[in-house]
């Protein structure tokens, strides 16, 4: 059993940047205090490393907080709170800043200020970012960064499993108990195969999406929603999992996981959309093209797929010379070639669209505070209020180290306060033994796959939703009989994970009545 006065689960933007923080601050007072941060696979594996098109912030004197709030706002249905919308955009150029001097670069143009690109949704050019390859580079300072500090003890390839609660000192804990608290986390270290018990006397979530519930996703392996399930047993509330983003633009590569993503920024460029003749099809759906939001953009899509009976659209940029291509997307443009053996200077780009990003998560208030004291979320898994119904681009970094900033202003504030009590248990699995058959996961995790991608993807029904929550169910029995006698294995939690948030996801579509952004049901349409 481990003490900590801080642990973090996750090492993407969110995890990272807090982590900087608090190290810096303790560091600079010289007061001693023991963080953890805790990752399931190598240290810089996340959405984050992935992350193509840029980070939004005002930064130009033709720009605005009130446009990019405005964006935000639209984008989002008008679902966004207003009063979050407005703290992470005037923030931003400061956290900007921030990550700046912590190393990350950012491109410029000659003259020294930074080429700033537009992506979907946006009313003028505001997004920070280093080639096509932006996410890799923050990744990177931020590690370099958190590396420094040697009040950091980083536990790479260890899985967090369940919060520690009153539960787990044998009271009885519902969503209504008042005064919850957690002090702390199991995690498996996948090495000894051991469950280790980190005390803390703070926690952070930043455990990033849910991709992987569906059979098409930009997000890598570890997008399981570890944090959210987790959260969600130890009776946290969780909002707008509904709202599930479909990123218009993935490479068409048919078994591919995760897709490979053909940046937003690409269409920011000039890129256009058609149909496999050449002809284009957005003005059918919405003004601004193209670079309409992508809610928008993703039913056009799939409209057009469907009632052209083919596996994908084009997105074409041959108007746009290689020398520019090559400077702008030298990653997209050497994986399609690679990959493909595509020349995207000569030749349309087959895409269609893939989950990218899910706009619900753990309830923070403005400080990344969750209902359970001690426990704070930022990042993916968590839900400020700033996206609404749809999240626009790039805002999904930008919301993360802004949360990551007020979460560690807070828990500076509170530390000293909390104190752990006696007698937390360590994990017990007396009885339980090696699970002999691990195909019955496989199997599983494949039929909540089909189940989410065939019912509960951009457009949904009634009778959709009701057959995916009856089949979950049947797969929720089958794993908890057989999580209840395995000792634990990551599959095995992952699964158990998945379920739990495509319940969630579920339930939420189902109770969405009206259509707003990403939450489209043909049955809505005909009731309103
Ligand atoms: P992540 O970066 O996903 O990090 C989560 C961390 O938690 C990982 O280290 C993971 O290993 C760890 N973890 C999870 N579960 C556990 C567990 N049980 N135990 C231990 N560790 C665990 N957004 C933008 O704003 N701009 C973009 O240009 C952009 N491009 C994108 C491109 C792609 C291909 C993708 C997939 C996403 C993109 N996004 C973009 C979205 C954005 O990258 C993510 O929303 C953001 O990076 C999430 O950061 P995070 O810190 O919350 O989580
Ligand atoms: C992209 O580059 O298109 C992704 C941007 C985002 O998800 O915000």
């Amino acid at each position: 059993m481990a003490s900590y006065d801080f642990v973090v689960v996750g090492s993407g933007i969110a995890g990272l940047s807090y982590v900087v923080k608090v190290a810096e601050h303790f560091q600079s007072l010289k007061v001693p205090v023991k963080i953890a941060l805790i990752t399931k696979t190598i240290a810089e594996e996340s959405n984050t490393k992935y992350a193509q098109g840029g980070i939004a912030a005002v930064w130009d004197q033709t720009d605005s907080y009130e446009k990019h709030i405005q964006d935000t706002m639209v984008a989002g249905d008008f679902l966004s709170d207003q009063k979050v919308v407005e703290i992470v955009v005037k923030e931003a150029p400061e956290r900007l800043k921030e990550l700046i001097s912590y190393g990350t670069q950012f491109d410029r143009k000659e003259d020294g200020s930074f080429d700033l690109a537009k992506e979907g949704g946006h009313s003028d050019n505001r997004i920070l970012h280093y080639k096509d390859s932006t996410g890799n580079e923050i990744e990177r300072s931020l590690l370099e960064k958190v590396k420094s500090f040697s009040n950091v003890d980083f536990f790479t390839h260890y899985f967090a499993i369940d919060l520690i609660t009153q539960h787990h000192l044998g009271e009885k804990v519902t969503k209504d108990t008042p005064g919850k608290k957690c002090f702390g986390i199991y995690v498996l270290n996948k090495k000894t195969q051991k469950i280790e018990t980190f005390l803390a006397k703070t926690t952070l979530l930043a455990t990033g999406g849910i991709g992987q519930i569906y059979q098409s996703t930009t997000n890598p392996k570890i997008a399981t929603g570890d944090g959210i399930a987790m959260a969600y047993r130890a009776k946290a509330f969780v909002q707008g999992m509904e709202f599930i983003q479909f990123h218009p633009t993935s490479l068409y590569q048919p078994g591919k996981k995760p897709s490979f993503l053909i940046s937003e920024a690409v269409r920011g460029h000039g890129g256009i959309l058609k149909n496999a003749d050449g002809s284009t099809f957005m003005e059918k759906y919405d003004e601004r093209l193209s670079l309409a939001p992508r809610d928008i953009v993703a039913r056009a899509i799939d409209s057009e797929m469907k009632k052209n009976g083919t596996d994908c659209v084009y997105l074409d940029i041959r108007h746009i010379s290689k020398e520019e291509i090559l400077g702008h997307f030298p990653m997209i443009y050497n994986y399609c070639l690679k990959e493909l053996g595509l020349d995207i200077s000569q030749e349309m780009i087959p895409v269609v669209p893939a989950q990218h990003y899910l706009c619900g998560g753990i309830i923070v208030n403005e400080f990344a505070q969750t209902n359970i004291q001690n426990l704070y979320a930022a990042g993916e898994c968590s839900h400020t209020g700033l996206h609404g119904a749809n999240r626009l681009a790039s805002n999904s970094l930008l919301e993360a180290i802004v949360y990551a900033h007020r979460a560690f202003l807070k828990s500076v504030e509170e530390f000293g306060t909390q104190e752990l009590p006696l007698g937390i248990p360590d994990w017990n699995d007396e009885g339980t033994r090696h699970p002999e058959e691990l195909v019955l996961v496989t199997e599983m995790a494949k039929e909540l796959e089909s189940i989410m991608s065939n019912y509960v993807g951009i457009v949904r029904t009634d009778r959709r939703l009701k057959r995916a929550y009856d089949r979950l169910e049947l797969i929720y029995l089958e794993h908890e009989e057989l999580y209840r006698q395995s000792k634990i294995t990551v599959p095995l939690c992952e699964l158990r994970n998945m379920i739990n948030v495509a319940y969630l996801v579920i339930k939420h579509a189902i109770a969405q009545k009206e259509n707003k952004g990403l939450h489209f049901n043909l049955d809505n349409i005909h009731q309103n």
